[in-house]
């Protein structure tokens, strides 16, 4: 894995071409999807994606991890790709690896318009669901709203430019990417000058952003709404204004991050964590030659060598185990199947112990970016870890 320097992320052009999609002129007025729900079922809505998103992992713990691959198949969540599929893949390297998930049994496609592959996921579901004779209802797609995108009255335009690059007529899951905020039209700020462009986390501008998001439900854009990269603060913040409770908090979750205290508030909120980078992020934008490594760290290699598994099949158990969907993600078709046979593997509680006290704690993805002078990473993830 070659370590990637700020300049190649930077130097992406295809965000940018996929930054004018932001502000095209879609009907608004027209209620997407056959599925419309109606408002007062409004406050349910989040609760049953919630609970489906949490079954299978309830009904893990229960069985010891094994439940049937019908099962597995409905709620396994795989990711279409992340910064390595945008930024490293050649084309057509994220087509492939969706008809290679969804041939394999995944049902959840993880995107993001920021990912800027959208058009090729859309491009691929479509080929695969017709190829499988399979309809749009069988596949949960979940997407992402981009930073600089926040202001309620953007919110609709770009929820409908992802459902059109998707190909879909609405999406099951639509996230805040980030609680923090660039300006409009800023899709990365790469030069000194863009600094002014980062307008860090406010609590007022995310309830108004949260209206919006409220709003493609009720136009039947959006099944479920939820957010991402928040702390157990910025959630509690966003409640005392929402309408629709988040369905899921998408946080960067494994045993180096396990955020309890993240967990706990969740659960308490009826909010299911979604696990990102459970694998340790190989892939991702700032790579330190001094990181750990996590499917190299030794109790995840002696788990797996007494588990008969891989590293990575034990990080996945861990998330499922731990009660957290995760969003493998992997451009391989060996890797994207053994991943989805995570279900085969047994973590014991004394795995899930030892897990716990593995002594080091790291985050990959700390988003640096988004800093404002003085932020730490402590202060900036609310002492999240
Ligand atoms: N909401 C957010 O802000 C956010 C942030 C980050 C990620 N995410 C979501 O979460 C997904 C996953 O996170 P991530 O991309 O950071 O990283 P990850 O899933 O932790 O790791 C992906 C890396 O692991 C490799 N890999 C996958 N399966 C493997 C296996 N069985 N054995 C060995 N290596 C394996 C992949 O390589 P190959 O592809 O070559 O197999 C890739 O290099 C993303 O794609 C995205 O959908 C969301």
């Amino acid at each position: 894995m070659n370590p990637k320097t700020c300049e190649e992320i930077s130097g992406n052009e295809i965000m940018e071409c996929e930054a004018e999609h932001y502000f095209n002129n879609l009907d608004t007025s027209k209620a997407y999807g056959p599925d419309g729900i109606p408002p007062r079922l409004l406050k349910e809505c989040s609760k049953e994606i919630s609970s489906s998103l949490c079954s299978l992992f309830n009904k893990s713990i229960e069985t010891s991890g094994v439940p049937s691959v019908e099962e597995s198949k409905r709620y396994i969540k795989t990711a279409e790709s992340c910064y390595r599929g945008t930024w490293q893949s050649k084309p057509g390297e994220v087509g492939d690896a969706v008809k290679a998930a969804i041939r394999a049994g995944y049902k959840h496609i993880d995107c993001a318009h920021f990912y800027g592959n959208e058009a090729e996921v859309g491009q691929a579901l479509t080929e695969i669901l017709n190829e499988l004779g399979m309809n749009r209802e069988d596949v949960f797609i979940t997407s992402k709203l981009w930073c600089n995108s926040h202001a309620r009255e953007d919110v609709i335009a770009a929820c409908q430019t992802t459902v059109k690059n998707l190909q879909v007529e609405y999406l099951d899951l639509y996230l805040i990417h980030c609680p923090y905020s660039f300006a409009k039209g800023m899709v990365f700020p790469r030069k000194p000058e863009h600094r002014k462009d980062i307008l860090g986390y406010d609590k007022r501008r995310m309830s108004e952003t949260w209206k919006g998001m409220e709003e493609l439900v009720h136009k039947g854009l959006c099944k479920a709404i939820g957010v991402s990269n928040f702390s157990s603060t910025k959630v509690a913040a966003l409640l005392e204004t929402a309408e629709i409770v988040p369905a899921t908090d998408q946080v960067e979750l494994h045993p180096f991050l396990p955020q309890p205290g993240l967990k706990k508030f969740c659960e308490e909120n009826g909010i299911i964590i979604t696990a990102f980078s459970s694998l340790g992020s190989a892939g991702r934008p700032r790579y330190g030659e001094a990181d750990p490594v996590l499917m190299d760290e030794p109790l995840i290699k002696e788990i797996a060598a007494k588990r008969n598994c891989s590293p990575a099949q034990v990080l996945l158990a861990w998330g499922v185990n731990y009660g957290c969907p995760v969003l493998p993600k992997s451009v391989n078709e060996g890797r994207i199947k053994q991943n989805l046979e995570t279900y085969n593997v047994k973590l014991e509680k004394k795995d899930m112990t030892a897990l716990a006290n593995i002594g080091k704690k790291f985050r990959y993805l700390p988003m640096e970016v988004f800093y404002l002078d003085g932020d730490t990473q402590e202060s900036f993830w609310d002492g999240e870890q």
